[in-house]
């Protein structure tokens, strides 16, 4: 058993998340091992009041620093780390003079092991924890990155990129012969092998990740449903709905479909653990479909606002009701950093579709990068808080990293006033440590 004493942060759980943050001045966060060889919080409070529960236990103690919950990102491409910040018209043309060249380049194992062992790192390093990313259409790639996230305990979920047309050749799924027809199958029994072969493994999990309609034939959508019937605790990823040109051609390419989102719910590829990113161009009826099959929109507000793509609608989101978390996006997005992603979130927020715009309260937005994300996954109570029982993944944040910072939390008289100082002016300076369980 281990404690640690510091200012906590964490989240009540089932209560409204725009105030469901609590604060401890001087808490005390109390950690044991499971039978896994897991780290998994046992008690959490205040330090006067639980120190005398747990008189032998050792304590490590962080005065000015704040103990939160690590982060959790619901969408990310590691293969996209070097085209951060590459400008274009909009996603179209970025996937095509970018990102696709930049993906072609993990055909080959050690380039893969290399991006993978430099992702893992910044995102622990950000404050990330939990992580639910794509990797490429290459077998390799997913084996590199789980791989590297098991060696560093980092909790990620990936899967092979599903992809067999409308991309570069090289990029397709490729067939077990070099020539043959068979690349569709091949892309499912390979889907597959990985699933078996890790998900489930450690603290790692697979998902099924079809890249997006447009890319995908009508029979790798279903094989790709088949298979999340077939596995239903194993996770699905896709896009949707991100950008207008994008929604004209999934269109065009499934015009029996009543829209982009119900594309995926025909295939069966709309359930519990399916989370798709952007969820930007929705109606009603979208936002119903989201709700009643249980699916998760990844909000990526640093992507959406660089590539021009729009901004999510969380008034709409609230009205039906569809679970949403949020998600650095990298290389759309621009930042590792968690506090950058909040920060772009409030944004989008106050300039979203309705007239006025919202106001995002700090603590929603910390709870869209932790509890609620965790939730959105099907980890709630695992991830994303230090309620007993939580893996104990926990960020220790330092308000003096940076002289700005020193000086504006000092100023901070209220919770939210000290939460929403960390989101706009943070960034990896402020994340001391990161304590993975
Ligand atoms: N839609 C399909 N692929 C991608 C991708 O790599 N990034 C983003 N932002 N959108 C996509
Ligand atoms: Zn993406």
């Amino acid at each position: 058993m281990q404690a640690y004493r510091s200012a906590l942060l964490y989240f009540r759980p089932h209560s409204d998340p725009g105030q469901s943050a609590v604060y401890e001045e001087d808490g005390l966060l109390v950690v044991d091992q499971n039978a896994q060889g897991t780290q998994v919080v046992q008690a959490v409070g205040p330090y006067r009041g639980l120190a005398a529960r747990y008189p032998n236990v050792p304590v490590q103690h962080f005065p000015g620093h704040i103990i939160a919950p690590g982060f959790v990102d619901l969408h990310s491409h590691y293969p996209q780390t070097n085209v951060i910040g590459s400008p274009a018209e909009g996603l179209l043309p970025w996937l095509e003079h970018y990102t696709f060249p930049e993906e072609n380049r993990f055909a080959a194992p050690d380039y893969c092991a290399q991006a993978a062992t430099f992702f893992v790192a910044e995102m622990l390093r950000n404050g990330v924890t939990t992580a639910l990313t794509f990797a490429t259409s290459h077998p390799a790639s997913v084996q590199a990155l789980f791989s590297e996230a098991q060696r560093q305990h980092l909790r990620l979920i990936t899967g092979l990129c599903l992809m067999d047309r409308h991309a570069p050749p090289d990029l397709l799924n490729q067939s077990s012969q070099p020539g043959g027809s068979d690349a569709t199958e091949q892309s499912l029994i390979d889907s597959e092998t990985l699933l078996q072969c890790w998900h489930g493994v450690d603290r790692l999990g697979y998902a099924i990740t079809p890249r997006f309609a447009p890319t995908s034939s009508d029979a790798q959508l279903r094989g790709a449903g088949e298979l999340a019937a077939r596995y239903p605790s194993v996770w699905i990823q896709s896009h949707v709905a991100e950008n207008h040109e994008e929604i004209a051609w999934a269109r065009d390419l499934f015009p029996a479909f009543s829209s982009y989102l119900s594309t995926y719910a025909d295939f069966g590829l709309l359930r519990q653990r399916a989370i798709y990113a952007h969820c930007i161009h929705f109606d009603d009826a979208d936002r119903a479909l989201m709700r009643d099959s249980g699916a998760a929109a990844a909000v990526c507000p640093t992507s959406n606002l660089f590539l021009g793509s729009g901004f999510f609608d969380y008034a709409g989101a609230d009205r039906v009701g569809f679970q949403y978390g949020l998600a650095n996006d990298v290389g759309g997005g621009t930042s590792f950093s968690p506090f950058h992603t909040m920060l772009a979130a409030y944004y989008v927020g106050r300039v979203g579709q309705t007239k006025t715009g919202l106001s995002l309260s700090p603590q929603h937005l910390w709870w869209q990068h932790t509890a609620g994300a965790a939730q959105a996954l099907g980890l709630g109570g695992v991830v994303g808080n230090l309620q007993p029982g939580c893996e104990a993944d926990f960020v220790l944040l330092n308000p003096q990293a940076t002289p700005l910072l020193a000086r504006r939390t000092a100023q901070a008289s209220s919770l939210d006033e000290l939460l929403f100082a960390m989101i706009v002016l943070g960034d990896d300076r402020l994340v001391a440590q990161t304590v993975i369980s």
